[in-house]
Formats: structure tokens, C-alpha cells, sequence
């Protein structure tokens, strides 16, 4: 037997941050500030993060790259390591991710990369309550999605690891 199996992906689009709350204005607002500090002197691609926790503490990120390219890290991952690594009992509710580029105009948000997705996934995962991802770029547009799961269908997670899951 063989059948096809679809799954859904749905996301909000807002043409302006006016449509959505004080909250996540804010925490964009705050992303968008932490992409300024970036060290992206290769790409010269400035991403940052904010990222909201459940103690209503906001930690920033950003990318920081190397001459030794791999050695890198994305914005996503610096925030939220850093986050845990702080706050290992708090949940994540919700992150925040705006770039801009100062070789060209970068008018759309952009979505963060598979290992920075993983990362999300994990994380929700073992908090058992979604954490919200806003996407924004230096303009106004911004994509929301409800749940980092929803970046990762069909996820590798703690839980493959153990016999019977
Ligand atoms: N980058 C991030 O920090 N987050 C993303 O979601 C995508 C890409 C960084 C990695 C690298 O420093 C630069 O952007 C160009 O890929």
C-alpha cells in the first residue's frame, strides 16, 4: 500500500508592524537593533534575533562569523544558546529575526537555516508549548508563524533516540 501524505504550513502576514502587538513590535524593534551589531564582515549579511522568555527577559543575538567560514554561527542559534545557557528553566515564548544586507536591499523577511531550525524544534519540543517565530526584515513586512515545528516537518528529536517512540 502506498498513499501520499500532505502537510499543511500556514503563516500570518502582516503588511506593517502596527497590526501586531506592543509585545512583538518590541521584540522586532530589538532584533532588528541586535542585527546593527552583528559580525558579518564576509557576508556583510547583518542578521539578529531577539528572543522572549516566559520570565519576560528579552536576549539578543546575532550573527558572528569567522575567516574559518564554518566556524560561524547564525543569529538564531547565538540568542538562543545563550538564553538556555542563562535561563536553563525558562521557556521560550516567542524569537524574533531581521536582516539587512549592505550590498543590497533586502525587502523581504528571511527564515532561518536548517540547523537553527533543529535548534527551535528542540527546544519546543521539550518545553511542550509552541514558541512563536517572527520574521521581519528592515521594512515593514513580517511573516508570523506559530510554531517552530511547523519549520521542521517530520523532525529528528530527543525522543528518536530511545527504543519504541
Ligand atoms: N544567517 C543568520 O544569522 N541567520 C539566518 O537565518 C540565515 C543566515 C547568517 C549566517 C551568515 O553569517 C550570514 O547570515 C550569511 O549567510
Amino acid at each position: 500500500m502506498s498513499k501520499k501524505i500532505s502537510i499543511e504550513f500556514e503563516y500570518e502576514f502582516y503588511d506593517s508592524l502596527k497590526g501586531l502587538s506592543k509585545t512583538d513590535q518590541e521584540l522586532i524593534i530589538a532584533s532588528r537593533k541586535a542585527a546593527k551589531k552583528a559580525y558579518s564582515p564576509y557576508s556583510n549579511f547583518h542578521v539578529g534575533s531577539a528572543v522572549l522568555l516566559d520570565n519576560k527577559k528579552v536576549i539578543t543575538g546575532n550573527n558572528q562569523e569567522n575567516v574559518a567560514f564554518s566556524d560561524g554561527t547564525c543569529a538564531e542559534r547565538t540568542a538562543l544558546f545563550y538564553a538556555r545557557a542563562q535561563y536553563p528553566n525558562s521557556a521560550i515564548e516567542k524569537i524574533a529575526i531581521s536582516a539587512y544586507s549592505n550590498n543590497f536591499k533586502l525587502s523581504k523577511p528571511i527564515s532561518p537555516c536548517g540547523s537553527c531550525r533543529q535548534v527551535l524544534a528542540e527546544y519546543e519540543h521539550i518545553q511542550s508549548f509552541p514558541i512563536e517565530i517572527l520574521l521581519a526584515s528592515n521594512y515593514d513586512e513580517v511573516y508570523k508563524i506559530k510554531g517552530a515545528t511547523q519549520l521542521l516537518p517530520l523532525l529528528f528529536y530527543e525522543k528518536n533516540l530511545q527504543e519504541n517512540n
